[in-house]
């Protein structure tokens, strides 16, 4: 056997037997290298005769080649191995739970997440979300909603009043939103439209009243809007906010002080099984109130009521959330029990949004 043979040989030996690239790089530069074994042999064939050099240069050069193309087919390899080994160890299994940490195991109050979802649902419609003090004068509750003084509907409101300042007048906590729409349209100039979730205080409690509960409200203030307008939005809203194909509304007469025309809105639904069921169903729920901005309303709040026009609308956040995920007492969400918390509650890493669903 040859020299060559013999290099060779043993070269393929150490290329089979580097296990990572260094190893391998290691055993090129022992054989191709400057110093390396079959460089050596090249630089011998100088002081050849033309004859020698002729046959052994061509061996020489043919062992360089074999060499070149052996290192480049196992540095392959091991890269393909590398990078496998690589993949199993840093795999992450995002399907596993999240570690037992606080942002696992708190949970979100319904109401807030109710609050949450009506809020994309109406920011998706173009309201902007406002808000007002719950200490209120009876200016902003009352007065400039076209309450007036000694009128039965300022009784039917159950009002908490403080104790009267020394020149006569009480503050007292709001008993719906609707004092809002009053600071939106004094501070701001149509178009408006905005909701306004909130807390609002009344005196009476039961299994569906409590003396703190939340309202929204909504308000549409421009030079063309009309029932139309609020029959679509509400419906929109509806099919939105009860995951539903399509709501049944029924719109009744009503009375408030600060729209003309009144309505409260029902909703079909089926109670006849243990779950209530929108848009089908013998039975109404009744869900709203609302109306046209009175024009009362716009002048105590600097509008011409011949320029402009629109509507608001008001509903009970704790009700539509009890509604829609069954909790039967309304007393219980403000008992502060971490038990009922935990079957109520929702995750905190679970955002409503139109686009990602809202209670999915
Ligand atoms: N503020 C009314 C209530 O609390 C609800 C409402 C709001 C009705 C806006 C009409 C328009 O009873």
């Amino acid at each position: 056997m040859s020299d060559i043979d013999d290099l060779e040989l043993s070269l393929s030996a150490a290329i089979a037997a580097a296990t990572d690239e260094a190893a391998l790089e290691a055993v090129r530069v022992g054989a191709l290298g400057k110093k390396g074994s079959v460089s050596e042999l090249l630089k011998s064939l100088g002081a050849m005769s033309p004859e020698d050099r002729k046959t052994r240069g061509a061996e020489i050069n043919g062992l360089k080649d074999r060499v070149g193309e052996a290192l480049t087919a196992r540095k392959a390899v091991l890269k393909a191995a590398a990078l496998t080994a690589r993949l199993a160890a840093e795999t992450v299994d995002v399907t596993l739970p999240l570690w037992s940490s606080p942002a696992n195991e708190g949970r979100v109050h319904p109401i807030s997440q109710v609050t949450d979802e009506l809020t994309a649902i109406f920011a998706d419609m173009g309201f902007a979300v406002a808000e007002g003090p719950d200490v209120e004068s009876d200016f902003y509750n009352f007065t400039a909603l076209n309450f007036p003084e000694g009128h039965p509907a300022r009784e039917m409101h159950d009002t908490f009043f403080f104790q009267p300042k020394a020149d006569g007048t009480r503050r007292l906590l709001r008993t719906h939103t609707s004092p809002v729409q009053v600071r939106t349209m004094l501070s701001q100039k149509p178009p408006i439209r905005i909701i306004a979730p909130g807390r609002t205080y009344r005196c009476d409690s039961d299994q569906t009243h409590t003396p703190m509960f939340h309202q929204v409200e909504g308000l549409v203030i421009d030079k063309t809007s009309t029932i139309g307008t609020l029959k679509w939005v509400l419906e929109e809203f509806c099919k939105s906010f009860f995951e539903v194909e399509s709501v049944e509304m029924r719109f009744r007469p009503s009375f408030f002080p600060f729209t003309e025309p009144s309505m409260e809105v029902d909703i079909r639904c089926d109670r006849s099984g243990p779950e209530i069921k929108f848009g089908e169903g013998d039975d109404w729920l009744e869900i709203l109130g609302c109306g046209m901005v009175h024009p009362n309303v716009l002048r105590n709040c600097g509008l011409d009521p011949d320029e402009y026009q629109g509507f608001a609308f008001g509903m009970g956040i704790d009700r539509i959330a009890m509604l829609k995920y069954g909790m039967p007492d309304l007393r219980a969400f403000f008992d502060a029990d971490v038990r009922w918390l935990k079957h109520y509650g929702f995750r905190p890493l679970d955002l409503p949004t139109l686009f990602g669903g809202l209670s999915a």
